[in-house]
Parts: structure tokens; C-alpha cells; sequence
């Protein structure tokens, strides 16, 4: 009885060591794909350090099944990642809907870390809604008289915020775009026009950001959905990952200078796991080390059979 235990316990590890010598050899290209509820984080994003692209490292976590996105101006709940249209969708919780208007500086607004600007920015459609605002705002600062920059953006805009339920408690102040008897409660802006939502410097108490996804106009604040939509973009080093991942690789970077990195199993590669030098001597070796294996147990096994174990 103990003899066939012995060799059932051999034979599983052993096989368990070729099995995993196998993984290893080939690349494992979804190695660094991952799931945070029903949410897929692929490339360029990941919850790793050392997967996806390095524009988007320390900037999602997984927190009960949960996707944050974590930047200079606070965390946001990622709702969606659209990967073919490459954006992502934010919540944040202090942020103004149509059925609440949120004062008190609780919002996040939006603002990005400098270096991280040119990988992630809110979409050209997106309208933020600046409320309550300071009449030495910056925002109104250089319009002397004539000119707010509020704008309506993509159809959606103050004159139909104002419209919300949400507004019946609070009761705004209906200033046209002529700026006379004070500061508008509302002013609409796109992220384009002042580059970063900062609710302190721009000295305004709350605010609110929607977006339309129907390509025609929808009727309505009510319509809107809202939400910071944000564009993300890796331009250039796009091809550097599909050729990583057509050969078996998961796209990552190094972790201490932030270089591309093509990561095949067992080696990492600056290009892809067919580069021809350092790929067929990892290949042979792996492929070595795989025999050594196979041979090495199956000598232990028969040692063992010899000694009656
Ligand atoms: C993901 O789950 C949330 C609730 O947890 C739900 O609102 C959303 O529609 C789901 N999304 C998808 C794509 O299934
Ligand atoms: C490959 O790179 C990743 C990311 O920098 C690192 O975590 C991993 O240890 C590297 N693997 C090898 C075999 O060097
Ligand atoms: C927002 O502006 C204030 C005041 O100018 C500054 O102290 C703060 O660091 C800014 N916040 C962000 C996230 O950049
Ligand atoms: C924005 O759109 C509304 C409704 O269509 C319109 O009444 C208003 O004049 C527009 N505002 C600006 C600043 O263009």
C-alpha cells in the first residue's frame, strides 16, 4: 500500500514539475489581464505594478471587487472601460447629478498629475458644471464686463441644468451669459478650456460633469448621463505591445525606469518573445531544463522502487 502511494505521490509531482515547466517556456499573454468585479482591466491598464503601460501604473486599484481610479484630485469608481473606444467612465459621489446639487467642496473635480496628462484626459464632449463659484474666481477674472467663458458643450449647458429637480431647494440665481449682477450659481466649461478641474483654486463649491452618448441630441438634463467621461490614449507604443502579444507576451514595463517590457514567461523582452538572440537561448534552455527535470524524477522513482519504498 505505501509502495503505491509513494510512487502515486512521485508521479503527480512530477508531473506537476513538467506541467509547470511548460507554462513557463511558452509566454502567458494574459498573464496580466485581470478582473475587478465584472469589470476586464487589459492593457494599457492593470491592477499589477509592472503590467499594462507605464502612463497608467499606480492608477487603478481593486478594492472589494470595486475598480477605483486614483489621481491628484481624489478617487473615482470606474463604471466602464471602453476599450474600443478607448475611454473610461467615472463616478464620483460628491459630484452634483440632476436630482442633487452637492455644495460644501465636496467634489473631487478633476485634475491629473502633470506627467500623466498626455495619457489620460476627459473627452472633448464631456461638460463640466461649475456651481456656486466666487466672483473672484479665476474663472471670471479677464471677461471684464461683456463675456463669461461659459459655454455650452456637446448641447448640454447651465440654461438646462437649471431645469433639474435638484435645483428647488437651492433656487439659482438666472444670470444670462452677461455677467452683471454677480457670478452665474452655473458655468459650463469643457476640460479643453481650463485644463484642470481644481474646485479650490477656481474657488467653487461644488460641481457636476455629464456626458451624452446617443448621437443624436438628447431632449433634457434628465437625459444626460452623468459621469466624467475620459479619453485614454498610448498612441506610439501600441505597436510595441501587439507585437508583444502576438507572440505570446503580456505587454508591461520595468519597473524602475519605466521602459516598455515585453514579458514572456520566463524572461522579460525589450521587443517580443521571438527576439531571435536571447529568445532561442531561453527557448533551448528552457527545453533543457525540462529533460534535466523529466530525467531527475524519473531516477528518484526508480531509486526509490529500488529501495522498496
Ligand atoms: C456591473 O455591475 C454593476 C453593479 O455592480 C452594474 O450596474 C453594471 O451594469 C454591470 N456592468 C456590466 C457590463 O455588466
Ligand atoms: C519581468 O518584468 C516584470 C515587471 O517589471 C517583473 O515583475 C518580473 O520579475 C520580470 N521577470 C523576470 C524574469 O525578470
Ligand atoms: C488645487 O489648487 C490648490 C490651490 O491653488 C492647490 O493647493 C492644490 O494642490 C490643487 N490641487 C490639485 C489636485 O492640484
Ligand atoms: C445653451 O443652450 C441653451 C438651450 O439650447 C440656450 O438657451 C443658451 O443660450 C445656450 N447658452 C450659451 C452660453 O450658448
Amino acid at each position: 500500500m505505501a509502495n503505491i502511494l509513494t510512487a502515486f505521490f512521485l508521479i503527480s509531482t512530477c508531473q506537476t514539475l513538467t506541467v509547470l515547466r511548460g507554462v513557463n517556456s511558452h509566454g502567458d499573454a494574459h498573464k496580466c489581464r485581470s478582473y475587478c468585479g465584472n469589470l476586464t482591466v487589459d492593457y494599457p491598464f492593470a491592477v499589477q505594478s509592472g503590467c499594462g503601460h507605464s502612463g497608467y501604473r499606480d492608477l487603478l486599484f481593486c478594492i472589494n471587487d470595486v475598480l477605483m481610479l486614483h489621481i491628484s484630485s481624489g478617487s473615482y469608481r470606474v463604471l466602464d472601460i471602453d476599450y474600443a473606444y478607448e475611454s473610461l467612465t467615472l463616478d464620483d459621489p460628491h459630484m452634483s447629478t440632476c436630482s442633487s446639487i452637492v455644495f460644501g467642496h465636496r467634489g473631487n473635480g478633476f485634475v491629473v498629475e502633470r506627467w500623466r496628462e498626455p495619457y489620460l484626459n476627459p473627452t472633448a464632449d464631456n461638460v463640466f458644471m461649475l456651481l456656486g463659484c466666487t466672483a473672484e474666481s479665476p474663472l471670471f477674472q479677464g471677461f471684464p464686463g461683456k463675456h463669461l467663458p461659459c459655454r455650452n458643450v456637446s448641447g448640454m449647458g447651465c440654461e438646462e441644468y437649471y431645469g433639474c429637480p435638484g435645483w428647488d431647494i437651492i433656487g439659482p440665481k438666472k444670470v444670462g451669459v452677461v455677467y452683471g449682477s454677480g457670478p452665474p450659481d452655473c458655468c459650463a466649461v469643457s476640460f479643453e478650456a481650463i485644463k484642470a478641474i481644481n474646485l479650490t483654486k477656481l474657488s467653487c463649491q461644488g460641481y457636476s460633469s455629464a456626458y451624452s452618448l446617443a448621437p443624436l441630441r438628447v431632449d433634457g438634463p434628465h437625459g444626460w448621463s452623468y459621469g466624467i467621461r475620459v479619453k485614454y490614449s498610448v498612441e506610439g507604443d501600441d505597436s510595441f505591445c501587439k507585437a508583444c502579444e502576438a507572440t505570446g507576451g503580456s505587454c508591461g514595463y520595468d519597473v524602475n525606469d519605466f521602459s516598455s517590457l515585453c514579458m514572456c514567461g520566463s524572461w522579460n523582452s525589450t521587443s517580443n518573445c521571438d527576439s531571435v538572440h536571447s529568445a532561442s537561448h531561453r527557448r533551448t534552455w528552457s527545453l533543457m531544463d525540462a529533460l534535466t527535470g523529466l530525467v531527475g524524477c524519473i531516477s528518484i522513482w526508480k531509486l526509490s522502487a529500488t529501495l522498496g519504498l
